[in-house]
């Protein structure tokens, strides 16, 4: 996959810029740190995500999919698929720790003449108590954030917690083979399935350009409840 990046200060090894071209040939520009947490840096599945919904087959006809469409998304990094679904007219909230919101907030900045809907960061910390979040967002996105074992429960506490029965969870992974990966990836699905449905998105309809074997995307729906509440 194509990676472009863009000195942005006097040591182009602790900051770069991260550039992503949108099909109207627009570019997001998106700031990275070299040290940090793993937030820091764009990865992958972030690019893979974010070139997916600009897809003619995520988007539809007409008015693009996300258009006005309210967004939340999970451990944001440094805010690449949220931004871009702002860019495409949702109404985005981009959620990550408290250690990453000066980077989404300058990311936020220095995107913001390409937003046609609207994006603000908001610290969300998996498995906590949520406050002032809108329940029940049209989607909540997630781009690599299985990878740490001890996070999988938190994580699907939040998306219990936020989803409702109409809220459409896309989630993009890299597969990984190294290490506990292929262990963390199995315990998520079975996790996941007690409260969830899920299809994957076929690789034929993901970007033809930002699309690789090893990254999946996946679309997750709560399960309808037995029982009127
Ligand atoms: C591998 S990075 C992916 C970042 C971004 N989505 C991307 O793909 O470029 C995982 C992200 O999840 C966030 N994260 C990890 N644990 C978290 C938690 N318990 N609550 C909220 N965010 C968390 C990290 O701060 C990081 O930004």
């Amino acid at each position: 996959m194509a990676a472009s990046r863009e000195s942005s200060g006097e040591d182009p090894l602790r900051n770069f810029v991260r550039v992503l071209e949108k099909r109207d040939g627009t570019v997001l520009r998106l700031q990275q740190y070299g040290s940090g947490g793993v937030g820091c840096v764009v990865w992958d599945a972030a690019i893979v995500l974010s070139k997916y919904l600009e897809t003619p087959g995520f988007s539809g006809d007409g008015a693009h999919a996300l258009s006005r469409r309210s967004v939340l998304e999970l451990g944001s990094g440094t805010g690449a698929v949220g931004l871009m679904a702002a860019t495409l007219g949702a109404d985005v909230i981009v959620t990550d720790l408290e250690e990453l919101q000066d980077l989404l907030k300058m990311n936020i900045n220095m995107n913001k003449h390409l937003v046609t809907g609207s994006v603000q960061a908001k610290v969300l910390k998996w498995g906590e108590e949520l406050e002032d979040f809108p329940s029940s967002p049209d989607y909540i996105l997630m781009a690599d954030c299985i990878y740490y074992e001890e996070s999988l429960e938190p994580l699907l506490k939040t998306l219990k917690d936020l989803s409702g029965s109409e809220t459409c969870i896309i989630c993009c992974y890299e597969q990984r083979t190294m290490g506990k990966n292929p262990e963390i990836e199995k315990k998520y699905f079975e996790l996941l399935q007690l409260d969830f449905d899920f299809e994957k998105i076929p690789l034929e309809k993901h970007d033809e350009e930002y699309r690789s074997e090893d990254i999946h995307i996946l679309y997750i729906r709560k399960k309808k409840s037995k029982f009127p509440s």
